[in-house]
């Protein structure tokens, strides 16, 4: 007893935040030690993939709204496989750029979420600007040329850029985005972008040069972490394909 309250009086308000946070963090490690599969941590039996897998998807789904929930069809990278590449392609990103600032120039909507973590990573001198230009609607299927809804702030003019892309699928957004920038005396223009569906690319689309890519993104809609359907699913850590019920003919 006598001990006890003697901790207690040694202990300065600031250090009991300090406690508390380790405490915090401990719980947090704790928590993501159940949350990350065996198979993050190798050393996994043959077979025991699949379990993973589909422990994985049940429990990503326990945490999402049961009505979004039932239009997935499965995971195609999880919360931690996309931290993992985001970090990655911002160190080469960071090497490439070291001493020459850039302008970040993030698509809305579909790259925001890449975007903050990718920037967050960074260690490259950046400023941030956006763009924001569709041809999609609320469809899963790109309609046609680009339009122009919100230019860059900043004047591009001088300056290195780097275009942060969600999903490159047709390549028909960043062909006319390029095109556009390339009458702007932009020092350079870089892309990054996370997901890349070679699968759909247009003939103008693969002219489209990725500096910077994540991962192969298979031929089906993909929705969470920033890219939607009809502006649902932004907000999901992971990335999941979308049971093709759940767009219809969209
Ligand atoms: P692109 O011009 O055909 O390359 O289309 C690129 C844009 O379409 C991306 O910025 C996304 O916003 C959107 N997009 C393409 N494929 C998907 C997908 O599978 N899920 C969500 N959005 C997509
Ligand atoms: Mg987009």
């Amino acid at each position: 007893m006598e001990k006890k309250r003697k901790i207690a009086e040694d202990v300065t308000p600031f250090d009991m935040d300090g406690e508390l946070l380790d405490g915090l963090f401990q719980f947090r490690s704790l928590l993501d030690r159940k949350l990350v599969p065996e198979k993050f941590s190798g050393g996994e039996e043959q077979g025991d993939t699949e379990k993973n897998e589909e422990f994985e998807f049940q429990l990503a789904k326990s945490q999402i709204p049961p009505q979004w929930a039932n239009n997935m069809l499965r995971i195609e990278f999880s919360e931690q496989q996309i931290q993992r590449k985001v970090k990655e392609l911002a160190d080469r990103i960071s090497r490439d750029y070291q001493g020459k600032e850039f302008i970040a120039v993030g698509l809305l909507t579909g790259a925001v979420c890449f975007m903050t973590d990718l920037l967050k990573y960074m260690r490259a001198p950046y400023v941030i600007d956006f763009i924001a230009c569709s041809s999609y609607g609320k469809g899963t299927k790109s309609k046609g040329s680009p339009v122009m809804k919100k230019d860059m702030s900043m004047d591009p003019a001088g300056k290195h850029i780097l275009l942060i892309e969600d999903i490159i699928d047709t390549g028909g957004t960043l062909h006319w985005l390029k095109n556009y920038l390339a009458g702007k005396n932009c020092l350079s223009v870089k892309v990054a972008c996370l997901l890349d569906k070679k699968a759909r690319r247009s003939e103008k689309g693969k002219l489209v040069h990725i500096d910077y890519a994540g991962f192969d993104c298979p031929n089906e809609f993909v929705v969470g972490y920033g890219m939607d359907f009809a502006g649902h699913y932004r907000c999901l850590p992971f990335i999941g394909v979308l049971k093709p019920e759940a767009y219809g003919s969209a």
